[in-house]
């Protein structure tokens, strides 16, 4: 016998969620880092992903003037950091001092990488769409690193490996 249905909460609807960590890098010269859940591929060919910023994150400005992101898969080794960096702000404090969070330089684009993590897509905003509560924007893949060991010898990367959070 199938289950009743009734009427659910709409927001964040559609589960589960990937969660990331996005880095970015300031006209100015300034890093971020902010946990992002609103996420996901959304072109195969040419490889696109978005990501769902909201206009009162500190990131906010850096990404629009940039035009440029990385998205960082996360793994439960990171989740610490993940938690902290999604629930303070560097408006208020510098909070990949507290955590320590390494970065390295993009190859692609200029924005940093954080190389603790299994996975970073460097990507560079190609267009955006303000939903609601969010700007989400589109980023044209331009390079992806991966852990070597996660990766074959045609590059496919086995993602069955990662513990993500
Ligand atoms: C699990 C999780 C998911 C989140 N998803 C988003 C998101 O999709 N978009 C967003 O703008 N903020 C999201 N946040 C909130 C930001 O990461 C958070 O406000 C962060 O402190 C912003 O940092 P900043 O002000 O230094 O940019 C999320 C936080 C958590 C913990």
């Amino acid at each position: 016998m199938k289950p009743e249905k009734i009427e659910g909460n709409k927001k964040s609807c559609m589960q589960p969620q990937t969660k990331v960590l996005v880095s970015c890098r300031g006209l100015d010269g300034e890093e971020n880092v902010l946990a992002v859940g609103y996420c996901g591929n959304c072109s195969y060919d040419p490889p696109m992903v978005m990501v769902g910023i909201v206009p009162s994150r500190y990131s906010y400005k850096m990404i629009k003037e940039s035009g440029c992101f990385v998205v960082n898969l996360v793994d439960q080794n990171y989740k610490e950091t993940f938690d902290y960096l999604g629930t303070h702000s560097k408006r208020d404090e510098d909070k990949l001092a507290v955590m320590k969070v390494k970065l390295e330089n993009g190859k692609k684009v200029n924005a940093p990488i954080l190389p603790d993590c299994p996975v970073n897509i460097e990507c560079k905003i190609v267009d955006s769409i303000m939903t609601g509560s969010h700007e989400m924007f589109v980023g044209k893949v331009e390079y992806v690193h991966a852990d070597s060991k996660l990766v074959d010898d045609e590059g496919n990367i086995d993602f069955s490996q990662i513990n993500f959070i």
